[in-house]
């Protein structure tokens, strides 16, 4: 009796990791939110993640090997510009980007306002019909960057490893990112949430941007506030996302919830 309870609950457990592995192929592969690495699409290990779509060959199926090792990591002289790199072990992106566009061209400010904002930038004057951002607007940051050295497709996410000493250490390079979701391909962030300008610069003109003090999730000292997750003064991907899915509470990695485009009015006061 009880050894077939065992046996059931075994087989249980077989068909919920094969279920996984199935999600993982459309692309619903999740741990839940803020519930740490393993079983999230960052984990690229067999055992526990979707390693099968990207073509795992580390012999101890290792998860942070993809990003990160302890020794002989890349330096930033091999790096092409990128000045983080926090025991960085994956190849990385070298593309130009195309930045954020909305007003397409640099005329003067259509509502007449004159003046210029804390820049020197004619635009800087919470027009509520210009990118208030453009005059801090620059390439995406260095930590940008190492998101974008697999999400813009230039780079295989199994492209890792700079110890030649430890064959084992080095992914293959085979496996680039699924179309669905690939960032900036073909350098191309035009058409994306704006990211490297100063988030400070911007919430002191425009007054329908919330505070960088503002609280995005969390309570006491646990608080995430959207300062703390700016990289500088500026906004990029890791000002959304939580890459380790440790301490955000909304789904696809997201600081908080969209729910409701709960998290979008966190900074949007709409
Ligand atoms: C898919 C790539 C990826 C994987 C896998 C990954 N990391 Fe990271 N990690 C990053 C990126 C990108 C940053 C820089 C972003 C940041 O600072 O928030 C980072 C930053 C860090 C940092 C410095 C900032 C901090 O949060 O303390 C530590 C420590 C770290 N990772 C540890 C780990 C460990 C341990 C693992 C495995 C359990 C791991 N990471 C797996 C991408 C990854
Ligand atoms: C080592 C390569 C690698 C790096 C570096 C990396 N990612 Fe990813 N990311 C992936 C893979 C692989 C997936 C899942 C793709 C799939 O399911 O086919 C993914 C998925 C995601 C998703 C979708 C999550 C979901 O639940 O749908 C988000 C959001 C994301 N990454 C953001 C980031 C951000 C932000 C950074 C940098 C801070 C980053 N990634 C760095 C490889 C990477
Ligand atoms: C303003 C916040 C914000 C910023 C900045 C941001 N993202 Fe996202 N991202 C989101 C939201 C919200 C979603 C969920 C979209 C959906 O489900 O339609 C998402 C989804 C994704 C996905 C899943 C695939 C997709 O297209 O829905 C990936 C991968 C991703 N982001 C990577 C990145 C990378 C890489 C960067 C930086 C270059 C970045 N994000 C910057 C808010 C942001
Ligand atoms: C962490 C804070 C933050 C989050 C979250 C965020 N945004 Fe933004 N967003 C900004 C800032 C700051 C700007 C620049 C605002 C300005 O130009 O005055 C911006 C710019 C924009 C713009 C372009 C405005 C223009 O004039 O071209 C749009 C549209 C937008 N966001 C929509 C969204 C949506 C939709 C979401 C949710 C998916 C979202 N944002 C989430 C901070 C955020």
């Amino acid at each position: 009796m009880k050894k077939s309870i065992l046996l059931a609950a075994a087989f249980g457990l077989i068909a919920a990791g094969a279920a996984q592995a199935q999600n993982s192929t459309t692309g619903s592969f999740n741990a839940a939110a803020g519930a740490g690495i393993v079983g999230s699409k960052h984990d690229l290990s067999l055992a526990t993640g979707i390693g099968n779509l990207y073509g795992q060959t580390d012999a101890l199926d290792r998860i942070c090997i993809y990003c990160h090792a302890p020794h002989h990591a890349i330096q930033e002289a091999d790096a092409a510009g990128i000045g983080y790199l926090p025991l960085w072990n994956h190849g990385v992106t070298t593309q130009f980007y195309n930045t954020y566009q909305s007003d397409f061209g640099d005329g003067p400010d259509a509502s007449g306002l004159a003046g210029v904002g804390v820049d020197g930038d004619a635009q800087q004057f919470a027009d509520r019909h210009l990118f208030n951002g453009e005059g801090t607007l620059g390439e995406p940051g260095s930590v940008s960057r190492l998101c974008l050295s697999c999400h813009d497709g230039t780079v295989a996410v199994n492209e890792y490893g700079f110890d030649p000493g430890r064959a084992e250490s080095r992914g293959a390079a085979t496996h680039f990112i699924a179309d669905q979701f690939k960032i900036g391909g073909g350098g191309n962030l035009t058409n994306h949430h704006p990211i490297g300008f100063s988030y400070i610069d911007v919430a002191a003109h425009d007054d329908e941007i919330a505070s960088p003090d503002t609280v995005v999730n969390g309570a006491g000292e646990a608080m995430t506030t959207i300062r703390s997750l700016l990289y500088g003064d500026k906004m990029e991907c890791v000002t959304c996302h939580d890459v380790h899915n440790t301490k955000n509470t909304g789904e696809t990695f997201l600081w908080k919830s969209d729910t409701n485009s709960g998290f979008c009015l966190t900074c949007h006061i709409k």
